[in-house]
Order: structure tokens, then C-alpha cells, then sequence
């Protein structure tokens, strides 16, 4: 295997793969349509990261872990957040080996710790070797431990912009559940337009401007999204926003077609 080989890294949105207003439901046509698509890409190589979405994010919230540890009854939440991203982890595993992907789950708490709520220490060794064999490592957000918050949430959108950093990723693709970034808010005004590329100066304007969805997010909705993403951005990496609702348009953003959506770039 070429190690020279860039990976391409992939991010499923919680909010795509189950279905956000109901408590642990996986959206299991949208799961396996999506394993289907990365399958169809035939990509030399993936990192594949996935959200909480109706598993992570209630429990999270629920037992306030994304503050830090403050009371021994936050315990029992953080091993059910725990619980709740391997629960969901194992769905996502099982569609994509039934296409025959050799994705194998790498459990982001075992070899992440952060502080105060970013990244710190990231044992990427793991992760290095299985991509120079070829197999597709799938990491989560997840429950984690930090070194001044006893333990908080990292989200999939912070570990998927540092992944593609550290592997200097040929391209990102988010994976979400709205066209991409939009002038306005597009239920508020039915004039909002969809961007359909925007350079980091333009996106520091935009972001301002973004609301922050009212959900059950513990890790703060699009404009979190975006600001987490906006590191690897600097560092030249392309990232692509696309619906991953409406099918094939994972598979366009990843083969580089033409297709409906956010390109993020440096310049
Ligand atoms: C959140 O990950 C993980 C937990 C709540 C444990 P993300 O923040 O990446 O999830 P989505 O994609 O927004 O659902």
C-alpha cells in the first residue's frame, strides 16, 4: 500500500444517519444507502467519522457531560454516552461490512484525551497503520476524558477537521442534513440563497450571521460546525458540505462531480 496515498475523510452527521427528534432510532435506510455510496466511490483511502445525532446527544445533555464532571451521578451518563456511541457505532460498522468495506471502529476515548474541551493528546499510531493497509478506520464524537474538566463531549466535527489535518486529507466531506450554507436562514427567508463556494475570508463574514440550531445539540448546531472546521480550512484543506438526505449526493462530492452543495476553501 502507498502511504503517499491522501485519505479522504468523510463525515456522517449525526442528524442523516438517525432520526433527530427520536430517542436511539437509527435511520437505517439512510445508513446503509450511505455505506453504499462511500462503497461505490471505490476511494484508495477513507477515514469515516460519524455524529451522536438521537443516540449521543440526549444522553449527553441529559447528564450535562459536556460541562465536565461535577457530581459522582454524571458518572452513570457518561458511560451511557459511552454506551450510546458504540450502540450506533455497531450499526454504522455492520451496513458498511455488508458492502464489504473493511471499516474497522476505532473508539475515540481510548486514544483521545482533551483539555478543556479541544483536543490535547491524540494517539494516532492506531489509526496510521490501518490506513497504510488499506482498511477504513471510523471514529465517532464521543465521551472523553479531559485534563481540566475531569470529562467532556468531543464532537465528530472537531475530530474530523484534526484528522484531516493530521492526515493532510486530499478532501473533506460533511455529510448533512440541510443543501449547505445559505445567505440566511432558509425556513426563516425564502430568499436565502444557497452558497455554493465560499473562501475562509468570506465564511469568517458569514458565521456571524449563522443561528444556532435550536436542538438538543450539546456540541452548539452549524455555526459550531463550522468553526470547528475552519482549522483544517486554514491549512488548505477543501471542505465540501452536501445533503446526504437526497441519495448520490455523497457519492458526487466524493468523486468530485459536479453537485449541490458548500465548497469551503482557503483561498
Ligand atoms: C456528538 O458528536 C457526540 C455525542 C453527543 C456523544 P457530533 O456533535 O459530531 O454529532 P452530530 O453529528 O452533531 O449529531
Amino acid at each position: 500500500m502507498d502511504t503517499r496515498v491522501k485519505p479522504t475523510v468523510v463525515k456522517l452527521g449525526g442528524s442523516v444517519i438517525t432520526v433527530k427528534d427520536e430517542a436511539f432510532t437509527p435511520n437505517l435506510p439512510a445508513i446503509n444507502r450511505l455505506a453504499k455510496e462511500i462503497a461505490e466511490a471505490q476511494l484508495d483511502s477513507v477515514i469515516l467519522i460519524h455524529g451522536g445525532g438521537s443516540f449521543g446527544h440526549p444522553v449527553a445533555r441529559k447528564y450535562q457531560i459536556v460541562e465536565g464532571y461535577k457530581t459522582p451521578g454524571q458518572r452513570i451518563g457518561f458511560s451511557k454516552t459511552r454506551q450510546a456511541m458504540m450502540t450506533l457505532n455497531k450499526l454504522v460498522i455492520d451496513a458498511f461490512v455488508r458492502q464489504s468495506l473493511p471499516v474497522i471502529a476505532v473508539q475515540p476515548s481510548a486514544c483521545i484525551t482533551t483539555k478543556g474541551g479541544r483536543i490535547h493528546h491524540f494517539d494516532v499510531t492506531a489509526i496510521q497503520h490501518l490506513l497504510r493497509l488499506g482498511f477504513i478506520p471510523v471514529l465517532y464524537g464521543d465521551a472523553v476524558l479531559d485534563f481540566d474538566l475531569g470529562f467532556t463531549i468531543l464532537s465528530g466535527d472537531q475530530l474530523t477537521a484534526e484528522l484531516a489535518a493530521i492526515f493532510n486529507a486530499e478532501k473533506t466531506v460533511i455529510a448533512v442534513d440541510v443543501d449547505g450554507l445559505f445567505t440566511d436562514d432558509p425556513k426563516v427567508n425564502p430568499n436565502a440563497k444557497l452558497i455554493h463556494q465560499i473562501s475562509l475570508e468570506e465564511l469568517k463574514g458569514l458565521l456571524d450571521s449563522i443561528d444556532e440550531a435550536k436542538t438538543v445539540d450539546v456540541t452548539k448546531g452549524m455555526r459550531g460546525k463550522i468553526t470547528e472546521l475552519l482549522p483544517a480550512v486554514k491549512r488548505g484543506i477543501q471542505i465540501d458540505l452536501v445533503n446526504a438526505r437526497m441519495a448520490g449526493r455523497l457519492y458526487k462530492a466524493l468523486k468530485g462531480e459536479k453537485v449541490t452543495g458548500t465548497k469551503i476553501t482557503r483561498g
